[in-house]
């Protein structure tokens, strides 16, 4: 069967398009049931719309907490039957409401080796700390920032003076780690 999952992004959606191509692919027994976005005008929303994905928008500043938002996501993924939670640029930290209903049912990606250069803009905290390689990390998601258990990780060399190549590299890495690493999940 098929998993059901909810993929969280509050940005661009380059992880969720290669998510959704490795399934078209039938390289990925998953089924996106729902996009989950903080910011109505990520372009995230556009490539769900290209492929007829649902989407729940929402803006924090509408709910009085993050529990109130959560217990409104919650429904949403409830009412599609959603498993599995992605999240791929969801840049909120993930509260105790959505933990306890998806209890390790929550991954992410994140763009350094971690537990070096967590929280944002990890790319370029390692660059400016000078570190020669860099990589990519896939974890369970728990209460802290990036610091849940380590599923998988790669390595990328850092391309001297570049940011823009090394990021190019990066993001490769991270669609084709996220989808293999999503893949043994799900058949284990
Ligand atoms: C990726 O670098 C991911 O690791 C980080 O946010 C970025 C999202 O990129 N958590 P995209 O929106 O999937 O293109």
């Amino acid at each position: 069967m098929a998993k059901k999952i909810a993929v969280f992004a509050s940005g661009s959606g380059s992880n969720f398009q290669a998510i959704q191509e490795a399934i078209l692919r039938g390289e990925l027994n998953a089924q996106i049931e729902l996009v989950v976005t903080d910011k109505p005008n990520a372009f995230v929303v556009e490539r769900a719309q290209n492929f007829q994905i649902p989407t729940f928008a929402f803006q924090a500043k509408n709910y009085d907490s993050k529990d109130h938002y959560e217990r409104e996501i919650i429904n949403q993924l409830q009412e599609k039957g959603v498993e599995w939670i992605v999240l791929a640029g969801y840049m909120r930290l993930i509260g105790q409401t959505l933990l306890s209903a998806f209890p390790m049912r929550i991954v992410n990606i994140h763009p350094s080796l971690l537990p070096a250069f967590p929280g944002k803009d990890a790319i370029g905290q390692a660059i400016d700390h000078g570190v020669k390689i860099t990589g990519v990390t896939v974890h369970f998601v728990d209460e802290g920032m990036d610091t849940g258990p380590i599923l998988s990780q790669a390595a990328v060399e850092v391309v001297e003076g570049d940011q823009e190549a090394t990021e190019k590299r990066i993001h490769e890495l991270e669609h084709e780690l996220y989808t293999n690493t999503l893949k043994k999940l799900f058949e284990s």
